[in-house]
C-alpha cells in the first residue's frame, strides 16, 4: 500500500523534514496497521531531528504519538481489533505518517468519551504528567510545587492535575499571555522567568522554605536555579532540556545544597509493561472525561507542514498541545 509520510534523511533544522511517498507493508505477527487521524507534536522530536539524541537509523519517520483507527491486524494480535479507535505514545518511531504498521502491544483502545484529537494531544504529555505526579514523586495535598514551562504541552496538563491533587502550583512561563493561560490551568502563582529571578520568587512565595519537588523540562537555563528552590532532601526532577543539555556537574553539589535527590526520568520506563501502560492511560482518560484536566488542541498543522510545526514549538510560539493532521 502506498502512503505519505514525513521522512528525515539527515539531522538538521526543520527543513530536513521531507514529505515523501512511502510504502506500507501488511501487518506481520503481533502487528496492526493504523490509519492516523491526529498526530501529537512533541519536543522530543526536535531533539532527535537535531541529532541531540541519536535517531535509531537514517532515513526515518519521526513521531511516537498518534490516534486513529485499526485497519488491519496480523496473526496473533489480541490487544486490538479491526475498526477499533486507538492511540499510542511509544514504540518504534513513525507517527508522522498517514498510515503505519506497528506492534499492537503499544496501542491503547479509546473509550467512548475520548475523541481521537484529544487522545493524540494528551497521550504522551498526559501519561508523562501522570507518572511524574504519582510515581516519580507522589504529590500530596497541601504541598507547594514548582513546574517550569507551565504553559507548554506537558505543563498545562501537569499543573491542572497537580492542582486537583491539592497542591499549590508555582509555574514559570515565557510571557504575560502564557502566565494568564497557566493561571487558567491550575497555576496558583506564575513567574516570568526571563524577567524575574525565579529562585528569589520561589523562596518568597514559600516563606523561605523552598519546595519539596521541582519539575524541570527546561534544562540548561534553569537546572542550577531549580536546585536552589528545593527544601533540604527535596527532589529535582529533570525531565527535559528545551533550552539545552544540562552540563555535567559535581554530585557534591547535591549534598552542599541539602542532601537533595536528583532523577532524570523518561516515559518509556514508566509504561514498559502493558498493564502499566493501560493503567496510566485509564487514569488519564478518567481525569479527561470528568473534566478535571482539560486538554484543548491549541495549534493544528497539516502533517506535510511538520517543519512549520517544529519551528513554532522550538521558537516558543506554541502553548499547550499541538497536532499534525494527516
Ligand atoms: N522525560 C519524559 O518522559 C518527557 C516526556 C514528555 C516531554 N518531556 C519534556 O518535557 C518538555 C515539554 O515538552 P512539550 O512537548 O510539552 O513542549 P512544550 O513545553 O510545549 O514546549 C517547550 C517549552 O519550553 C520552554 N522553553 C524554555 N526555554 C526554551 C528554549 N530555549 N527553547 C525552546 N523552548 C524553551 C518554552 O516555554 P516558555 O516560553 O514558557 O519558557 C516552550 O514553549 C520537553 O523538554 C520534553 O522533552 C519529557
Amino acid at each position: 500500500m502506498n502512503s505519505k509520510a514525513i521522512r528525515v534523511h539527515e539531522n538538521g533544522g526543520p527543513e530536513v523534514l521531507k514529505w515523501e511517498d512511502v510504502s506500507v507493508p501488511e501487518p506481520g505477527p503481533g502487528e496492526a496497521r493504523v490509519r492516523h487521524t491526529a498526530i501529537g507534536l512533541n519536543f522530543v522530536e526536535i531533539y532527535f531531528r537535531m541529532g541531540l539524541y541519536p535517531p535509531p537509523h537514517l532515513p526515518y519517520t519521526p513521531g511516537t504519538e498518534a490516534a486513529g483507527v485499526v485497519e488491519a491486524v496480523g496473526p496473533d494480535v489480541t490487544e486490538v481489533r479491526v475498526g477499533d479507535r486507538v492511540a499510542y505514545c511509544g514504540g518504534p518511531f513513525g507517527a508522522y505518517s498517514e498510515v503505519r504498521v506497528m506492534p499492537a502491544k503499544f496501542l491503547v483502545p479509546l473509550p467512548e468519551g475520548i475523541d481521537e484529537a484529544t487522545a493524540a494531544a494528551s497521550m504522551l504529555k498526559g501519561l508523562t504528567s501522570q507518572y511524574l505526579l504519582f510515581s516519580t514523586y507522589q504529590v500530596k495535598r497541601g504541598e507547594t510545587i514548582l513546574v517550569h514551562a507551565a504553559a507548554g504541552g506537558v505543563g498545562l496538563i501537569l499543573c491542572q492535575w497537580a492542582k486537583h491533587l491539592g497542591a499549590t502550583v508555582i509555574g514559570t512561563v515565557g510571557s504575560e499571555d502564557k502566565a494568564r493561560l497557566a493561571a487558567q490551568h491550575g497555576c496558583d502563582q506564575t513567574i516570568l522567568y526571563h524577567k524575574e529571578d525565579f529562585v528569589a520568587r520561589v523562596r518568597e512565595l514559600t516563606g523561605g522554605k523552598g519546595v519539596p519537588v521541582v519539575y524541570d523540562s527546561v534544562g540548561q537555563a534553569t537546572f542550577m536555579g531549580s536546585l536552589d528552590c528545593l527544601q533540604p532532601r527535596g527532589l529535582m526532577v529533570s525531565y527535559g532540556q528545551a533550552s539545552g543539555v544540562v552540563p555535567p556537574f559535581n554530585v557534591g553539589i547535591l549534598s552542599a545544597k541539602g542532601s537533595l535527590y536528583l532523577t532524570r526520568p523518561t516515559l518509556v520506563t514508566y509504561v514498559a509493561e502493558r498493564d502499566e501502560l493501560l493503567g496510566r492511560a485509564r487514569a488519564l482518560f478518567d481525569v479527561l472525561t470528568r473534566g478535571i484536566v482539560r486538554c484543548e488542541v491549541r495549534q493544528r498543522f497539516k502533517l506535510k507542514d511538520a517543519a512549520e510545526a517544529h519551528r513554532a514549538l522550538a521558537g516558543r510560539q506554541t502553548t499547550g498541545s499541538s497536532l499534525l493532521i494527516p
